[in-house]
């Protein structure tokens, strides 16, 4: 495994949409052990691959809920409720704010071993799911924060 650099607001890959991955192999996984160990380097509860520059449909979550999450080409496919809560991001240095997001959904991914899951989610996880694929899709929390 290996620390890879991370991406800052600013930097206009943060703000591109990443592509599926079609097939789960050791680059991948690769990927995603080296997400993990950035995203514990730097005190995350979560990491997405264009975060260190890869334009890749891939995240990590650690909410401390036992769970190392590692999600290939995650989609909600269900949510409901709402909740506010504050979220900050590696990319984004010394800021932070409050964030609406569902309270609970529902998500369907790629797991590191090829296998499909579904996961349903709430509070914390919910919202670091949210969080995440929005990474995917170039959306930063900032964007999203309530005036
Ligand atoms: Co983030």
């Amino acid at each position: 495994m290996a620390l890879r650099n991370l991406r800052y607001e600013g930097d206009e890959i943060l703000r591109k949409k990443s592509r599926e991955i079609s097939v789960v192999d050791d680059k991948i996984r690769t990927l995603l052990n080296d997400l993990v160990e950035t995203m514990y380097a730097y005190e995350g509860v979560g990491l997405a691959a264009p975060q260190v520059g890869i334009l890749k449909r891939a995240v990590v979550i650690d909410v401390e809920d036992g769970n190392v999450y590692k999600m290939v080409n995650p989609k909600i496919i269900e949510k409901s409720g709402e909740q506010d809560g504050q979220e900050g991001c590696l990319s984004v240095k010394e800021k932070k704010g409050i964030v609406r997001r569902p309270m609970n959904v529902t998500v369907e991914y790629t797991d590191e071993n090829g296998k499909q899951v579904t996961l349903k989610a709430q509070e914390l996880l919910a919202r670091a799911i949210c969080h995440e694929i929005d990474h995917l899709d170039g959306i930063l929390f900032v964007d999203r924060v309530k005036k």
